[in-house]
């Protein structure tokens, strides 16, 4: 078969191709339903649905104190974050500021949960989501809560016998907290983009 043959061979089957779409509008030919995947069910979304709000809401029961926290915290955390929270390797948890919330004239400050963390049930939220990293997810809530007193008991922040729940642990009055303010500012529709002229 010669090239010019091939060519126009091409051609027809380009051509016929061409016709065929033009009779088939997208619309027509997308099925309604792909036949893939089914809805969640309660308990797949309820296993998901874990977020606290830094007012409590979403927080769950169950109970602790830094004292049941303190060697979950040794045998689960410790290893990555020091052995009082200070040390490292990973990010530093304890600490106090000396003076302020002097972080942008000294980058080197490690923001830790008591002198940058604006809300208590962040640190709730955040553990039972993220930690430890190897495994997450896989802490009760009572561990959960617990590892969150004793991190703040390590702060400071509450007292060595404090419980942490559902309706202590939104009323723990963070140091930092009032460095931080809500987001009052309006949202505005963004402004549609002018077509580019010809
Ligand atoms: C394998 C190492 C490892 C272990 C074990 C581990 N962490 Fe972490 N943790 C990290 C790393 C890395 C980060 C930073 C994650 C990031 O920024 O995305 C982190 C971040 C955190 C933070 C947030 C710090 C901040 O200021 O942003 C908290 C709180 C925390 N871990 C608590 C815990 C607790 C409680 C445990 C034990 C249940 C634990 N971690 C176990 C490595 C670890």
């Amino acid at each position: 078969m010669t090239l010019r043959v091939l060519c126009l061979l091409a051609g027809v089957a380009l051509g016929a191709g061409g016709a065929a779409a033009q009779t088939v509008s997208p619309r027509q030919a997308a099925p309604a339903r792909y036949g893939i995947g089914r809805p969640a069910t309660p308990s797949e979304i309820a296993a998901i649905d874990i977020d606290v709000r830094p007012d409590g809401r979403g927080l769950p029961a169950g109970r602790g104190t830094a004292a049941e926290g303190a060697p979950i915290y040794a045998a689960k955390c410790a290893a990555c974050h020091g052995a009082t929270g200070k040390e490292g390797p990973n990010d530093v948890l304890v600490g106090r500021a000396s003076q302020g919330f002097s972080f942008s004239q000294d980058p080197s400050l490690p923001h830790t949960i008591g002198n940058y963390w604006p809300y208590a049930t962040t640190v709730f939220d955040y553990v039972r989501r993220a930690m430890p990293p190897t495994a997450p997810g896989s802490l009760t809530d009572d561990e959960v809560y617990a590892l969150t007193a004793f991190l703040l008991r390590a702060n400071e922040v509450i007292a060595e016998d404090a419980v942490m729940d559902r309706t202590t642990l939104p009323k723990v009055a963070m140091p930092a907290q009032r460095y931080f303010a809500p987001d009052t500012r309006r949202q505005y529709p963004a402004k549609p983009t002018p077509k580019p002229q010809p």
